[in-house]
């Protein structure tokens, strides 16, 4: 399966699914990690695994559909089977998801649909939650709503702030992310809709 990742920034997340690549735990084969920002982190940590990089910088373009026909078309070129957004931080069409015949998928920190968009480990500290965690879901064409494929439950303790939250629910994306992307290339999941059958080896 033809895995194209996009992201925005660090790229801890790029990190865990080119870790379980390399030590064959996760055979898929790499074709591109894309990125918005050209000093992004994730551009170095794709280009070290030695994975091919491009990058579309905004300042580059006219508008966002520019910038979006220009990723459609390299995507089309590398001929991916999965679109991973890994810390991607613009949302895309509505116009780009129609046009994309190929499943996306994009890992959030909170257990959506509570707290979509930025900065959800704020929010969910802000809120006063006993628990927050982390989610693995299809995009679909509105924010951070697509059908839900895995999610985990992270504590939240009463003198936590953004950062702690953060790295507290950032170890278990680690582990929720490249388990998903193993479960989509093996075939182990059905769309009924909203929901989001996992099929079990049993
Ligand atoms: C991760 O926590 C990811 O869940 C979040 O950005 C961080 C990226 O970290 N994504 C979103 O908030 C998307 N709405 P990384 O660059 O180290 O993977």
């Amino acid at each position: 399966m033809k895995v194209v990742v996009l992201a925005s920034g660090r790229g801890s997340n790029l990190q865990s699914l080119i870790d379980e690549w390399q030590n064959g735990s996760l055979p898929i084969e790499f074709v591109g990690v894309g990125s918005d920002k050209v000093k992004a982190h994730a551009l170095i940590r794709a280009e070290n695994a030695g994975i091919v990089t491009r990058a579309f910088p905004r300042d580059n373009y006219q508008d966002r559909e520019a910038q979006e026909t220009d990723i459609l078309n390299w995507l089309e070129e590398l001929g991916v089977e999965l679109l991973v957004l890994a810390g991607y931080m613009r949302v895309l069409s509505q116009e780009f998801i129609r046009k994309s015949d190929y499943p996306i998928i994009n890992i959030h920190p909170s257990l959506l649909p509570a707290f979509p968009g930025l900065r959800a480990q704020k929010q969910a500290v802000d809120y006063g939650v006993k628990m927050s965690g982390c989610t693995v879901h299809f995009v679909d064409e509105g924010m951070d709503s697509g059908p839900i494929i895995l999610q985990e439950p992270v504590p939240v303790y009463s003198e936590d702030n953004e950062q702690t939250l953060a790295q507290r629910i950032l170890r278990v994306e680690h582990k929720i992310y490249p388990e998903a992307v193993r479960l989509i290339m093996n075939g182990k999941i059905k769309r009924e809709g909203r929901k989001v059958i996992i099929q079990t080896d049993s």
